[in-house]
């Protein structure tokens, strides 16, 4: 029998091309996003011929992530490998943006990330097997000006995920933790984060194929993280040398929206 991966935000994006590279190695596949389009996902994916079996579930609500943990765990069949990849954005100066755009994507990226983290991390550490990947970013490297919340949520994956990979190594447990670090990826993530009127929305942006086979290649080695293409690991080990201010002001130049007005 296949193994079985789990993919949340499997409809677009990295996460998207993540469940291919699966299917493609082999695994069986649940997938999961908040939208109707992870059914068009999933047919797509049916043909790389293995199993799919959607779940659609917002995340961003814990009745969402409960639905989804139960909806896996009633599914009758060890769960190999979970990838948390669903996430969003949002940019725009702090004073400006939308608090409830905010809560939600708090709760997205940070606590029903680390609860679906708990639940899942539970199972692997008792069978003493089991891999779970997080898309985290570069933006949480540096603080990060005109989408200030969202580079702390991954700041807060990043951590979370070192330390979580130390303590099962720690524990002697067969279980590992990955964080991806995407730099800016094309993908729909700007344009739903408001963030296409600024630099780094217009620049040229990595293909999410090659950011999810980075990925899935760190997450098969059993690595605590990896930063995606060579000029991110380069910008994200000259970031370490800066001070936190020197780096927020090289952040801003990227995500300043261009035409502030327009925001207000
Ligand atoms: N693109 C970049 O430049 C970049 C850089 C660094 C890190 N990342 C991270 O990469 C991850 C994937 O984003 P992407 O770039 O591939 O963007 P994307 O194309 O917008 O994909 C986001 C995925 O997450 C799902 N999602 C959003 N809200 C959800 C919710 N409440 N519940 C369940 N699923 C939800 C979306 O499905 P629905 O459409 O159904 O909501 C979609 O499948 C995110 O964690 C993002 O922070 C992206």
């Amino acid at each position: 029998m296949n193994q079985l991966a789990l993919i949340t935000g499997a409809s677009s994006g990295i996460g998207l091309e993540l469940a291919k590279i699966f299917a493609k190695n082999g695994y069986d596949l649940i997938v999961n996003s908040e939208n109707d389009e992870i059914f068009e996902a999933g047919e797509a994916l049916r043909g790389l011929g293995v199993e799919v079996t959607e779940i659609q579930a917002d995340l961003s609500t814990l009745e969402g992530a409960e639905s989804l943990f139960d909806q896996v765990q009633n599914f009758g069949r060890t769960i190999d490998v979970v990838a948390l990849n669903a996430g969003v954005g949002v940019g725009g100066e702090f004073i400006s943006t939308n608090w409830d755009e905010e809560l939600r994507m708090m709760n997205l990226n940070i606590v029903n990330t680390a609860f679906l983290a708990k639940k899942f991390v539970k199972g692997f550490s008792a069978r003493d097997e089991g891999k779970l990947l997080i898309t985290s970013s570069i933006a949480g490297e540096l603080p990060g000006p005109y989408y200030a919340i969202y580079a702390a949520t991954k700041a807060f994956l990043q951590s979370f995920s070192q330390a979580l990979h130390y303590e099962m190594k720690d524990m002697g447990r067969n279980v590992t933790i990955t964080a991806l670090q995407p730099g800016a990826t094309e993908t729909e993530f700007f344009a739903r984060g408001h963030m296409l009127d600024t630099p780094a929305g217009e620049a040229a942006k990595a293909d999410p194929a090659i950011v999810a086979q980075d990925g899935f290649d760190a997450l098969m080695a059993g690595k605590d993280s990896v930063v995606s293409g060579l000029k991110n690991k380069i910008q994200t080990a000259a970031g370490k040398l800066m001070s936190e201010q020197m780096g927020a002001a090289n952040h801003a130049k990227q995500l300043k929206p261009n035409n502030l007005e327009k925001h207000h």
